[in-house]
């Protein structure tokens, strides 16, 4: 497939010089040319050479309702007539963090920062200062945002990371704090046999468990039954907090999260993306009990940028309507995000090609690879990563976008015509894959 790149080419000619790799995120390099949008609506994004996407990213998933949702643009373009940025209290805020309250099933008190990192950030600080213990564990495969206290093993070397029965914690950058791991305690995703262990060899040092409890970072994988409701039990036990990070599930899988849609309530839980349209705000919820620790003032919360106006404005338009319209909003959403799937692996079969598709109508992944289910990161690995790049170029070539590891986001905004558009240019993308995979 040819698709003109010139304008492209120049901006990234031109980004190179000026900007560190030519991209403001390490997560936007691609393969040749980063993708430079010109402007993008409802389900659609066009680039600056005039191509055309149906757009399955999303902005890496804030856009639960489509880009530039009207209501977005209303409740933007009214704040930034009355004020940018305050620093200060306003109603906004209030609003924004009783509808959390309202639709969150771990939320009595809320603290807003501007992204996800933060207010991962600010759980394991509180989770800390209110435990008085040092140690956290993590999942393998897991990703919590890019700043040091968490960034170990999102996708490591399995080689460098050692067996499932003994793993290391693998920096996932040159530069992070000598030592930062030695707090950590690096587990398998979805192995609750594991956690018991730590638990009985750590339990009174652990401070907390932080856990994607629908692991969107690895492929897009639930729980094994009883995992999070094994960790719940564990952590309660043993007077550790638990935390969700909902950055990607939260307000996406189901109004309340994975926390709703699994019936599993945590001590803390991080919430961004879907939370606002695609305006940057982050918010950090739990339980009264914990989060007293930052009421009291005994664990320190700041920024400049919280509870933004105008990102609060847009999290208040976003917020009310999931809850108000949820019945219309979330499970036609799913159906079609549910159909799509199905669709997909019936695409697969005809051109034998072993597409598995897993995850949930709103958000969920493809693999290549013949095994029935992927429950970790070290199943994900076995999976063909490979192939999978060169599908979503494929894919990116005929006019569909999706996040390059195989991840697809839904929006309300997904037509069942952009459905089987979508499905046209999959059953051109696969036939001869597996022939380009093995020559
Ligand atoms: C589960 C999860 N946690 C945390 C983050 C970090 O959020 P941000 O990129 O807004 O800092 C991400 C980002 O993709 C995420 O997927």
């Amino acid at each position: 497939m040819t698709r003109s790149t010139a304008r492209s080419e120049a901006l990234f000619a031109r980004a190179q010089r000026t900007i560190a790799g030519g991209v403001s995120s390490d997560a936007r390099r691609m393969p040749g040319v980063p993708l430079f949008v010109d402007h993008a609506h409802g389900a659609e994004l066009w680039d600056v050479d005039g191509n055309r996407y149906i757009d399955y990213v999303l902005g890496q998933g804030p856009n639960l309702l489509g880009h530039a949702a009207p209501e977005v643009q209303e409740a933007v373009t009214m704040q930034v007539t009355r004020g940018i940025t305050y620093a200060a209290q306003h109603e906004l805020e209030a609003e924004a963090a009783e509808l959390i309250c309202e639709m969150v099933p771990c939320a009595e008190l809320v603290r807003f920062n501007s992204v996800g990192s933060e207010a991962v950030h600010a759980a394991l600080r509180l989770a800390r200062g209110h435990t008085g213990r040092a140690k956290v564990i993590k999942f393998e495969g897991n990703y919590h945002g890019w700043l040091d206290p968490v960034l170990y093993s999102v996708h490591p070397d399995p080689e460098a990371a050692g067996s499932p029965q003994a793993l290391r914690a693998v920096p996932g950058s040159a530069g992070q704090t000598p030592h930062g791991s030695d707090e950590l305690i690096l587990l398998p995703h979805n192995d609750l046999d594991a956690v018991r262990s730590a638990f009985a060899a750590h339990g009174s040092e652990i401070a907390a468990v932080i856990v994607e409890p629908f692991l969107c970072n690895t492929g897009a994988i639930m729980p094994v039954p009883g995992f999070l409701e094994g960790l719940r039990e564990l952590t309660t036990a043993h007077g550790s907090v638990l935390i969700f990070d909902e950055i990607i599930s939260g307000f996406r899988v189901a109004p309340g999260g994975a926390q709703e849609l699994l019936g599993v309530t945590p001590d803390l839980a991080a919430f961004g993306k879907a939370m606002a349209g695609g305006m940057q705000v982050s918010a950090l919820a739990g339980s009264r009990e914990v989060m007293n620790s930052i009421t009291d003032g005994t664990v320190a919360h700041a920024g400049t940028f919280n509870s933004h106006p105008v990102a609060m404005a847009a999290a208040v338009a976003v917020l009310r309507t999931l809850h108000e319209q949820r019945e219309s909003i979330y499970p036609p959403m799913i159906h079609r995000g549910e159909q799509l799937m199905a669709e997909l692996r019936a695409a697969g079969q005809a051109a034998g090609v072993p597409l598995l598709v897993e995850g949930t109508g709103a958000v969920f992944q493809t693999y290549l690879t013949e095994a029935d289910t992927v429950r970790n990161y070290r199943d994900f690995v076995a999976t063909d990563r490979a192939g999978m790049a060169r599908l979503h170029q494929r894919l990116f070539d005929r006019g569909v976008s999706i996040v390059p590891r195989g991840l697809w986001f839904l929006s309300t905004e997904h037509t069942d015509d952009l459905l089987a558009e979508t499905l046209e240019a999959v059953a051109a993308a696969l036939p001869g894959l597996q022939e380009e995979e093995n020559g």
